[in-house]
């Protein structure tokens, strides 16, 4: 998730505007930052890695002349936080200058192209490639617009792009596919921006892009197009009417529950991971004796249902592994047959860092699933994965989780298929099923907000709440008791349902509301026998089943229903988003602040 920002004045210098529109996008990313303006004909292009007003104060950028031009605050996802990694990416020539936010899936294809045509690649980034392809279509002798819509043409996975070039230096030429852009409209220009906020002092006049949807902006406004076939799209502007605080959250009070709703894309980009890493990763995972997988809080969370995945789909036992506990449990037999797949969202957690360190003094092999690119957790992995969820402000991690799961999920699919433990067709239908999780997630939040915040009305005051699945659900359970915890500092439990009976079950008493984790599949069976033991104790049960699963609706004072059809192995990925949203509500109705709860950090880089 990167930051964009362009413009088209009638008069006066565009950098000041990139600057203070990069720095009200700085929440989507901030390892490094680069503008592009056209002056008198030149293009001038003025990069680095660190933080906006830093490298702006460095390189004199707010001094670049032209009253056009893009600029662009970066997220890293290829490459790492480098000046040469930073946009805006150039043509060989250097006439015209990129800025691009999202993945682009066949870059490697298009890459071996473009240097097989003797173009100059300088970065490691997907991003610069487009540069090259559009100069290339150049060549051809037809005009910039045509060159650009020829080269996104080409392009597979998700983009927001802003082109400018010498060749037409009063236009910026944008496109997008499922990375946002906006544009807006003032009396003194036109502008655009990966999000509202970066152009409201400017503009509240603003028309959204749409995916597939290409538009041309100079100083007196913009044409829309579409992509496919240039079929110009009539949209009129729209008033934005909120504030700036509002805009930065999209409109949501908290961070948080901006996170929570952002899962359908970011599990979207979870799946946009690029094959050849999660091969290796494969690749690397099959030739351990024994496989770890080592994190801590949430990510601890994610690595115990990717024990049940790795187990299910291609039977490899592998060992969930607490950071901060890994040396003295297993640190007397990991070695050099050992694999280590560690899960951390920021790569930066002091436990987690303090166990590969150990672990590679054994010479096991280390890999790393991590969302921040240029983290200690990147640098110290032989092979790690970017999950790709853009940053996460809420110190509670909601769409991180999402992610990661399905990370693993993906790992454990290919392993499984690499093993041949399944078979082509049932790998088909796994990654079938995989594939529509964002839209069940997003089914989810759109059908249950009223829901649960009722759910949060008639439970809100309950001094004690427990939470039990069986199988894969009771990583399930445990992820959504932590949210519980974390938000809103309610006492609760989470277990396995089946351990319940050996102890925990001694809390129950006459009201105390059990949450069950049921969704349809192995665990099934086990989970009816569960209810009626709590509820022959009193307890009030909350069950999240899927819809129309009568025998666990009947059963349930309140349920949550779930879309249908999810393998229950994937099953906490959609599973946990409505409790997330329950703890978020209560935190609401606590009058507490669920973006910063007390005690915690959003990386915990300590002992
Ligand atoms: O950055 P990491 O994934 O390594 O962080 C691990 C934990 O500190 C983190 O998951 C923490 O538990 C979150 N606050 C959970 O919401």
């Amino acid at each position: 998730m990167c930051g964009i920002f362009g413009g088209v004045l009638k008069k006066g210098a565009i950098a000041p505007l990139i600057h203070d529109g990069l720095k009200r996008l700085e929440y989507r990313g901030y390892d490094s930052v680069g503008f592009a303006t056209i002056d008198a004909g030149t293009l001038q292009v003025k990069k680095d890695a660190g933080r906006i007003d830093d490298v702006v104060r460095r390189l004199k950028m707010n001094n670049m002349p032209g009253s056009m031009g893009i600029g662009h605050t970066r997220w890293a996802t290829h490459g790492a936080p480098e000046m040469v990694n930073a946009h805006p990416h150039t043509d060989c020539n250097g006439n015209l200058a990129v800025i691009h936010n999202g993945v682009i899936e066949n870059f490697m294809e298009l890459k071996e192209e473009l240097l097989n045509k003797s173009h100059i690649l300088k970065s490691r980034t997907d991003t610069e490639i487009i540069a090259h392809l559009i100069e290339e279509e150049l060549k051809g002798d037809i005009s910039l617009q045509e060159a650009v819509l020829k080269s996104i043409r080409r392009l597979e996975g998700s983009y927001a792009i802003a082109v400018i070039s010498t060749l037409d230096p009063g236009k910026i030429l944008v496109a997008r596919n499922e990375s946002p852009l906006v544009l807006g409209v003032s009396k003194d220009g036109t502008f655009c921006a990966s999000d509202v906020p970066a152009m409201l002092p400017y503009t509240n006049q603003v028309v959204y892009l749409r995916n597939g949807e290409f538009a041309i902006l100079d100083q007196d406004g913009y044409e829309i197009r579409l992509v496919s076939d240039s079929t110009v799209v009539e949209r009129s502007l729209e008033e934005i009417t909120w504030s700036q605080e509002m805009a930065e959250k999209h409109g949501y009070p908290h961070f948080t529950i901006k996170e929570i709703n952002e899962q359908p894309t970011s599990l979207r980009g979870a799946l946009r991971l690029q094959p050849q890493y999660l091969g290796l990763l494969t690749a690397l995972l099959d030739r351990g004796r024994e496989v770890f997988l080592l994190a801590a809080g949430t990510s601890y969370h994610s690595c115990i249902a990717a024990s049940y995945m790795f187990s299910r789909l291609a039977r490899i036992t592998a060992f969930p592994a607490i950071s901060s506990e890994f040396i003295e449990q297993y640190g007397s037999s990991v070695g050099v047959d050992s694999v280590v797949l560690c899960v951390s969202q920021s790569g930066e957690t002091y436990d987690t860092l303090k166990a590969i360190d150990y672990a590679r003094m054994k010479a096991s092999t280390v890999l790393g699933i991590t969302n921040s690119v240029g983290s200690t957790l990147t640098r110290v992995s032989r092979a790690y994965i970017i999950q790709q969820s853009g940053p996460e402000i809420g110190v509670a991690a909601t769409k991180t989780f999402t992610s990661q799961l399905m990370v693993l999920a993906q790992l454990a699919l290919r392993l499984a298929l690499m093993k041949g433990k399944i078979s082509q067709d049932e790998g088909d239908d796994f990654r079938e099923n995989l594939l529509r999780i964002p839209d069940v997630v997003e089914e989810t939040l759109n059908r249950n907000k009223t829901h649960v915040m009722d759910l949060v009305d008639k439970y809100g005051g309950e001094q004690l709440f427990v939470f039990l699945g069986r199988g894969i659900s009771s990583s399930t359970a445990l992820e959504a008791r932590l949210k519980l915890l974390e938000l809103t500092y309610v006492p609760s439990l989470a277990y396995p349902a089946g351990e319940s009976k050996h102890g925990p079950i001694s809390i129950i008493e006459e009201g105390v509301p059990v949450i069950f984790l049921c969704p349809r599949g192995e665990s099934r069976k086990g989970i009816v026998g569960g209810i009626m033991e709590m509820k022959a104790r009193g307890a009030r049960i909350i069950s999240v089943c899927e819809e129309g699963d009568h025998e666990i609706i009947g059963l349930s004072d309140d349920v949550i229903e779930m879309p249908k059809g999810i393998k229950d192995i994937f099953s906490p990925i959609p599973y946990v988003v409505p409790l997330q949203l329950f703890s978020y509500y209560l935190a609401v109705q606590k009058d507490l602040d669920p973006d910063m709860p007390r005690n915690l950090a959003k990386s915990v880089t300590v002992p």
